[in-house]
């Protein structure tokens, strides 16, 4: 791990990092400006943050970027989104290929628009084979539809005989969530003040770490990441045992 960039820190790894990347919204308008403005500098820290992770010891990286409640908002904030996210895939891809790093998408894609589907299908192919960082953004992701999607698999599966109740452990089902093959979350980070999940990870957070920051994200820096990983390296945790 480099320590040039943040050599202050001893770190006990965080090695998954999830991130509730919140108050893009208020930024802008705290400026005046079209909420819009504030998603695309939102997209900004996204590429400094992903740069700056496996220097931090980061070797997974999980992003909230749309919830399945997000498509609440206006026609206008929610395209203008999808051609964010459809723009990053585009401008990073050959990038996130140099720097080694793996990307994976979680929700339910059946919603998106069919091209902004291939595009995600495309760079994860193309990125596949790399593990210096595995960056997975959730997109339409909600984590109780996450688990009805997983469960009704499951009844099918049961109904087809093909897999037997009693053979259903935690693993089993973890497996069958989007997450499938992904480690847990050691620490969740949600910016913007609000103290709340969201329907973020509800299942893979069970024993994570919460940290929780007044900056919004387009002003959310590598340092403060550092500052956060950090503070988590010093937490105790116990995961139901007693302190050692
Ligand atoms: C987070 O910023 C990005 C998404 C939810 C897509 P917000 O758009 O929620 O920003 P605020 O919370 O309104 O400030
Ligand atoms: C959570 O932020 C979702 C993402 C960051 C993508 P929201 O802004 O949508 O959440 P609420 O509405 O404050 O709970
Ligand atoms: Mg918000």
């Amino acid at each position: 791990m480099s320590k040039d960039l943040h050599s202050d820190i001893d770190l006990r790894p965080a090695d998954h990092v999830a991130i509730i990347m919140d108050g893009n919204g208020r930024w802008a308008t705290n400026r005046g400006w079209p909420r819009l403005v504030g998603h695309r500098r939102g997209a900004e820290r996204v590429r400094e943050i992903v740069r700056a992770s496996p220097d931090l010891g980061i070797r997974w990286l999980t992003l909230y970027a749309f919830s399945t409640e997000n498509w609440k908002r206006s026609t206008e904030e929610v395209l203008g989104l999808m051609a964010i996210f459809a723009r990053y895939i585009e401008r990073e891809a050959d990038r996130l290929a140099a720097e080694g790093v793996r990307m994976r998408f979680i929700g339910e894609r059946g919603r998106l628009d069919p091209k902004l589907q291939r595009m995600m299908a495309g760079i994860e192919a193309r990125t596949a084979g790399f593990d210096r960082l595995n960056l997975t953004v959730a997109i339409n992701y909600g984590g109780r539809d996450e688990i009805l999607r997983a469960t009704r698999r499951i009844a099918e599966e049961v109904a087809q005989g093909h897999l037997d109740p009693a053979d259903l452990t935690v693993a089993a089902f973890a497996d069958r969530l989007d997450t499938g093959g992904l480690p847990d979350p050691d620490l969740v980070i949600r910016t913007s003040g609000e103290t709340r999940t969201s329907n973020f990870l509800p299942w893979q957070a069970a024993y994570a770490e919460y940290e929780f920051t007044e900056t919004l994200w387009p002003d959310f820096t590598a340092d403060e990441l550092g500052a956060i990983i950090a503070r988590y390296s010093n937490r105790e945790r116990r995961f139901g045992g007693v302190a050692r």
